[in-house]
């Protein structure tokens, strides 16, 4: 049987208190590259066709994101925070019933590891499929105070010991548990309601399934990691170099996928930016959640961009805030101090300096001139401004929405456009200019001072 035809159970212990974080939002809900940590952890899990989440009392919240995110997500509370097999066992119906289902593989994750591959689980769901009872995630330490030491025999992972239960020659040991690990789901819940809490701290540690898996005769390994990847996250300072690491990974798969960053290190994705190819980003740009960029995008420096998709050889930027319901399409072009919001902007179409377009659309080749502001909110509510195909509106021109200007249309520069504009009409919404001859010299002699 290979790994992927065996079925999993994921089991991610989230009921840890997070003090360290100094937060009033449970740990796990802080985000890294913008997704709470504890959505990183549920996506590496994603082949789990059953997820359970151990929150601790009261966690609502916790509960709420991950259905949120995965909405067949069993929620289990750990009332009492008694360590890590304790709280393993207050899913004990759900692992049960998956164990009852025939799953195969069962992992068991932590929360605060947002690091955390697929691939890496997958190595761990293969040492069960080729015979062991239980795969532990190994790793060596820069340094290894505080971890569980990984005490190995050879191949055999012959047991897990505790920092604070571990004798001198063992914490010489550097290489450390990670806390993930893959256990036989039809042996879990027997092996874990055997677990004791006679060690040091009295709590009942998940590692112990390793010793005890031993003594009945079943073979247990360890599959090693990257220290960054496994790294947990207990304070701001974690959550940073978590971070760091996050957007790393991120900015080398844009590139590694066709996009040129001139300087990657100031490049800011959200953990679902998609990047396609021969996109150039400029330096010190940032994206908030969901956005997708087509193929031969330029995005140019300090630009801030969330909730958007572009098109196919659009350009952005410099410094164009484009915001969520924005949609750029292919060959648009959105140029310096321009806010989108809630906007198409068509084909060819151009709003290249100082503008505002917010609840709109801009049709194909429209020009909209330097200045341009859709009127959109009167204090209550929002109202549509809808260009045409091909329209010109004339610099320095307020749209007072609900407003269309159709294909074709020119508006005349510092407009102020409150009716509608039939298709290749002109509309100029100014007053005329007075001019008046010799005024200027005639009033500066009234006053004592012309010079001429
Ligand atoms: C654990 C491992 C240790 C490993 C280290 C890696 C055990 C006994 N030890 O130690 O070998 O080197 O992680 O970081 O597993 N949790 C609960 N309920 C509890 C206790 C813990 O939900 O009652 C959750 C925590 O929120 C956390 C995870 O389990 O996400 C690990 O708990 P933690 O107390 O951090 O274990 P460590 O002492 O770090
Ligand atoms: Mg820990």
């Amino acid at each position: 049987m290979t790994a992927t035809s065996r079925r999993l159970v994921a089991v991610i212990l989230a009921a840890g208190e997070g003090t360290r974080m100094r937060s009033a939002i449970p740990k796990v809900l802080h985000p890294v590259a913008g997704r709470p940590m504890l959505g990183h952890v549920i996506l590496a899990a994603a082949d789990a066709e059953r997820l359970i989440v151990v929150v601790g009392p009261g966690r609502d919240d916790v509960a709420a994101y991950a259905r949120s995110i995965r909405p067949d997500a069993i929620v289990c509370v750990q009332t009492e925070r008694k360590g890590t097999a304790h709280a393993v066992l207050a899913a004990e119906s759900a692992i049960a019933d998956a164990a009852k289902a025939g799953i195969e593989d069962c992992i068991i994750l932590f929360g605060d590891t947002p690091l955390i591959a697929a691939k890496t689980l997958a190595s761990l769901r293969g040492a069960l499929a080729a015979g062991l009872t239980i795969a532990a995630l190994g790793f060596e330490a820069r340094d290894p105070t505080g971890y569980g030491r990984i005490l190995m025999d050879g191949d055999t992972l012959m047991a897990i010991r505790e920092h604070k239960d571990a004798t001198e020659a063992e914490r010489a040991v550097t290489l450390c548990n990670a806390g993930l690990m893959a256990v036989d789901a039809q042996q879990a819940l027997p092996l874990l309601k055997r677990v004791k809490n006679d060690n040091a701290q009295m709590e009942y540690y998940v590692t112990d399934l390793v010793a005890l898996a031993r003594s009945d005769g079943g073979k247990t390994g360890t599959v090693i990691a990257d220290e960054a990847e496994v790294m947990g996250v207990n304070d701001r300072v974690q959550l940073a170099q978590a971070e760091a690491a996050m957007q790393s990974r991120l900015r080398e798969k844009a590139m590694r996928d066709g996009a040129t960053l001139i300087a990657p290190e100031t490049v800011y994705f959200w953990a679902d930016t998609i990047v396609g190819r021969d996109v150039m980003i400029e330096p010190h740009v940032v994206f908030g959640p969901n956005v997708s960029i087509a193929d031969n995008v330029t995005i140019h420096a300090f630009s801030h961009i969330e909730g958007t998709s572009i098109g196919n050889a659009a350009q952005i930027g410099p410094f164009a805030r484009l915001r969520p319901g924005s949609e750029i399409a292919a060959r648009g072009k959105v140029g310096n101090f321009v806010e989108t919001k809630n906007a198409k902007i068509g084909m060819g179409a151009k709003v290249n300096h100082l503008s505002y377009i917010g609840d709109a659309s801009v049709g194909a080749d429209a020009n909209i001139g330097a200045g341009t502001i859709t009127c959109n909110y009167d204090g209550f509510g929002k109202f549509r401004t809808e260009i045409g195909a091909g329209a010109f509106i004339g610099s320095n021109s307020s749209l007072i929405a609900p407003v269309t200007i159709a294909d074709g249309a020119y508006v005349g520069s510092g407009s102020v456009i409150t009716d509608n504009v039939p298709a290749d009409a002109l509309a100029v919404a100014r007053s005329r200019q007075v001019t008046r001859d010799g005024w200027a010299k005639r009033f500066r002699a009234s006053k004592g001072k012309d010079k001429a």
